[in-house]
């Protein structure tokens, strides 16, 4: 108890799922919370005051947190979501950009405001909620800040049905790099999750695969995914920054970035003999390197 002492924290789309378990398990930790969220249905259609619910909860129970109703989706929602954490309590320490919603269909299906809706909320909406954060981490010279961004397995390794949430998810993932570079003499830490948790955007896709969903069990409760970020936003997790960690099924994990992983260099511009002969080794060196990658992933016991 207490690793978030004094410290003030905007959770984006803290109305429900793994954003509620957020905003819930920093106040336990001392934090007091800004409750974002525009209570929208799963596919970003209809408007609701889901926050309220969280913030009482919180309230009942001892704890400091106000609802804030503003999209992340444009730079006035995300400014007024800042400015609600500066005009309660006066300082911002950390940042969640947890808000999401779906669209999934084949890209032959999907239309242009599929594709719009979901890069607005994901992609557009990590730019419009941590530009007013950055800002103010400059001007005043703010240390120690924190920045969680929500990425997911869709984007880093892709899953069928979901160009548009992958390219939003993927594009968080390099944007949370990017950041963490320009953040870094202030030592504010940019790092990126990927969860994987039993909530109203995954339960119905468990269930459609024949699985059973367990919101309370340890390999599918959002309050996993909480636990982690909670940490990460912690000062135990100072001088960690431009990470993904991975959380679901139980298990808690650090993914590889980019990197060059096999190459060949020539004295001189490559042919195309040249290439049917480096090629295939560069494929059967990137499949070593999945095989290990692969045995090395495997979750330890602890
Ligand atoms: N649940 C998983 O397994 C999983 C896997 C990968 C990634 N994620 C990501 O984790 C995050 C949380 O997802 P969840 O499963 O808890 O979903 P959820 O639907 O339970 O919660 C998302 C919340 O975001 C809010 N929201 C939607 N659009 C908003 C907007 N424009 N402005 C403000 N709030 C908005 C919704 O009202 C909702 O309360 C999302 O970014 C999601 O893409 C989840």
């Amino acid at each position: 108890m207490g690793s978030l002492r004094d410290k003030v924290a905007i959770v984006t789309g803290a109305g429900r799922g793994i954003g509620r378990e957020i905003a819930l398990q920093f106040v336990e930790e001392g934090a007091k919370v800004v409750v974002n969220d525009l209570g929208a249905n799963p596919d970003g259609t209809e408007h609701s005051k889901v926050a309220d619910e969280v913030v009482a909860e919180i309230k009942a129970a001892g704890g400091e947190a106000t609802a804030n109703y503003d999209t992340v989706a444009t730079v006035e929602g995300g400014q007024g979501i800042f400015n609600t954490a500066m005009d309660t309590y006066g300082a911002v320490d950390i940042l969640v950009n947890n808000a999401g919603i779906l669209r999934d269909k084949t890209l032959f299906n999907m239309e242009e405001e599929d594709w719009d809706v979901v890069i607005a909320v994901h992609l557009k909406g990590h730019y419009c909620c941590t530009r007013p954060f950055a800002r103010y981490i400059r001007e005043t010279n703010r240390q120690n800040c924190r920045i969680l961004n929500f990425s997911s397995i869709s984007g880093l390794y892709g899953n069928f049905g979901q160009t548009n949430y992958g390219a939003a998810k993927g594009g968080i993932a390099a944007f949370s790099r990017v950041l963490a570079l320009e953040l870094a003499r202030y030592n504010a830490s940019v790092n990126t999750v990927s969860p994987g948790a039993s909530t109203r955007l995954t339960i119905p896709l468990r269930e459609a695969r024949g699985e059973k969903s367990d919101v309370e069990g340890p390999l599918q409760s959002p309050k996993q995914i909480a636990a982690v970020t909670t940490w990460l936003a912690s000062d135990a997790a100072q001088g960690i920054t431009g990470q993904i960690i991975d959380v679901m099924r139980g298990w808690v994990g650090i993914m590889q970035q980019p990197a060059v992983i096999r190459s060949f260099q020539k004295n001189g511009m490559w042919s195309l003999a040249d290439l049917d002969k480096v090629m295939p080794q560069l494929i059967e060196g990137k499949k070593d390197h999945d095989e290990y990658v692969k045995k090395k992933g495997e979750p330890e016991p602890i």
